[in-house]
């Protein structure tokens, strides 16, 4: 079973995913945690290129090229293989995070990133999607207040960050058999016993 995490900077993604890993674990599932971009030696460089506030001249087509590019290492390298091994994989963003930063961000044109996505991935999807949402100024504050490492993407304008948040409650709503929404502005013991109780439903389903 595959399920990725996603959400505006700042919901949380990266502290939740590995609770709720712990908590699985505990449970007695085999669990992979992986994120993106990076995942896999390749995808960290990729990571470090792409990140690097140095790069201010990077072009939003080379940008999700290279997005897309440590994806598919990481299906290639990490997700497929455990997978075929009967692991569960919660992966800190996977393609949903192209369509909303590069697509709704950036404004390319989604069908192309849908096309370009599917040959990075050999059309893996995930069977379920958790929104961590979150307002936008509380998002990039408690970033900011956390200390995290600032990204190229993290200097963008409060707009930009605004249309990544819209842009992930429309693809919510567009395809909601897969996506569960989660106010990620709570606490964080809070969120993660959301997250549990979200998960559990759907692997009893399953
Ligand atoms: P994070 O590891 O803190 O979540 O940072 C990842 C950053 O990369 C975040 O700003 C979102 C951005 N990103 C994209 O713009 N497109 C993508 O496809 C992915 C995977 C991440």
């Amino acid at each position: 079973m595959f399920i990725t995490l996603e959400g505006p900077e700042g919901s949380g993604k990266s502290s939740q995913i590995e609770m709720l890993g712990d908590y699985l674990r505990r449970q007695g599932f085999t669990i992979l945690v992986t994120r993106e971009p990076g995942g896999t030696p390749i995808g960290d460089q990729i990571r470090d290129c792409v990140h690097d506030v140095g790069n201010a001249n990077m072009t939003p087509q080379t940008e999700m090229l290279l997005y897309s590019a440590s994806r598919a290492q990481l299906v290639a390298e990490v997700i497929r293989p455990a997978l075929a091994a009967g692991q569960i994989v919660l992966c800190d963003r996977f393609y949903d995070s192209t369509i909303a930063y590069q697509g709704y961000g950036r404004g390319l044109n989604l069908d192309d990133l849908y096309t370009i996505t599917r040959f990075a991935t050999g059309g893996l999807k995930p069977d379920l999607t958790l929104l961590l949402d979150i307002a936008v100024e509380k998002g990039l504050s408690r970033r900011a207040d956390n200390g995290l490492e600032m990204n190229r993407l993290d200097l963008e304008t409060v707009s930009f960050h605004q249309r990544v948040r819209q842009g992930y409650q429309k693809m919510a709503a567009q395809e909601p058999e897969r996506w569960v929404v989660v106010d990620a502005g709570r606490p964080l013991a809070e969120v993660q016993a959301e997250l549990h109780q979200v998960v559990e439903k759907y692997l009893a389903i399953r």
